[in-house]
């Protein structure tokens, strides 16, 4: 059986993440997105199996099969069930203070788009979820769904969803919730589904409910509060020439990733959302991919899960200004 066959996730752009972090023998490593170790894997198959990893994902049904697969390199990554905006207190726990290099593969993994249980999927009828993590006493869609305001409702499917429909969706479903509470996937999509108007529904590629659902699981994650707060301070523990690459699925995401580099190379300390620099720094990172890099044709067409990613890979600089450590490994 091939590996695509036995687990339920591809990596996406993987020849490219092992290429940019060309990861070596002692080398330290973290994965923030462990998932099904895809990635992971990868990176320890290129060093010769003696890089070491520090892995996290909030997620533990994936934690469990991600271990399994990390047996074949017994001893070279410890796991973690974390969200990645706290990857120092993993570092703490493993003893490190500075990274070889880091990546991050946004968003959910096939696995979790698959169970009914988990409500991710208007493709399989389940309890309105949506968490990645259940024991996080994070809310979850059921919550949003049937209690947000509907200002809030349709801020999230206008903005996180780009769902031009925000409005009409966010009334469609107060309509509802004042006669039923709203506890599954399929009554959802079927809300949603009827809010659209009969022509855009026959135009639209994807099923209506698509943004919306994509919407919601952001929201109930705090998937953009997640990703601000590790790329705060993630790139204080890179070491002079490690590498961060974060592949994202959707445009806000990858807006966030890109401000965040852009930042570093400027090399502003200021918060990522103050506008105007006041602190006047030296360049903290380069930007390796000016534009994000996309998957090749041939991966699109093997696995369409890849067709939205987009990479970004920054390299933390040795001095202000300067050169790699590693005299650039670019
Ligand atoms: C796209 S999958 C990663 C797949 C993995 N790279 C592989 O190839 O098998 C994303 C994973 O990240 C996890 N995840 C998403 N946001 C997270 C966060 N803020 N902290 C930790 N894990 C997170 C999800 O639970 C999911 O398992």
């Amino acid at each position: 059986m091939s590996d695509a066959q036995e687990v339920p996730h591809i990596p996406v752009m993987l020849d490219e993440i092992v290429d940019y972090l060309a990861p070596r023998a002692g080398g330290r490593y973290l994965d923030g997105t462990l998932g099904l170790a895809g990635h992971s894997l990868g990176l320890l198959r290129a060093s010769g199996g003696e890089a070491q990893l520090v892995c996290l994902d909030r997620d533990e049904q994936a934690l469990a099969l991600a271990q399994e697969r990390l047996k074949e390199f017994p001893g070279r990554a410890r796991t973690f069930h974390t969200a990645f905006s706290d990857f120092e207190s993993a570092l703490a726990e493993a003893g490190w203070d500075m990274l070889d290099g880091a990546v991050l593969d946004l968003g959910v993994s096939s696995l979790q788009l698959d169970e009914a249980e988990r409500g991710f999927s208007f493709m399989a009828d389940g309890p309105l979820d949506m968490r990645m993590d259940a024991t996080s006493g994070m809310d979850s869609a059921r919550v949003l769904v049937n209690r947000l305001h509907f200002d809030d409702l349709k801020q999230i499917i206008r903005d996180l969803g780009d769902e031009p429909l925000g409005g009409k969706i966010a009334r469609a479903i107060v309509r509802v919730r004042e006669q039923e509470e709203i506890r599954t996937t399929s009554r959802l999509a079927e809300i949603v589904a009827k809010a659209y108007p009969p022509d855009r529904r026959r135009e639209a590629r994807n099923h209506p409910a698509t943004r919306t659902f994509m919407a919601l699981r952001m929201a109930v994650n705090n998937e953009l509060g997640e990703i601000k707060d590790f790329l705060e301070r993630i790139v204080q523990y890179l070491k002079p020439g490690a590498r961060l690459a974060v592949i994202s699925f959707h445009s806000a995401e990858d807006r966030v990733v890109k401000e965040a580099f852009k930042h570093w190379a400027k090399g502003c300390r200021c918060p990522l959302e103050q506008q105007i620099c006041t602190c006047d720094r030296a360049p903290l990172a380069r930007i390796l991919t000016k534009k994000p890099q996309l998957p090749t044709q041939l991966e699109m067409d093997r696995n369409p899960r890849s067709r939205s990613a987009k990479l970004r890979v920054a390299e933390r600089l040795d001095k202000p200004g300067g050169e790699t450590a590693k005299g650039g490994r670019s």
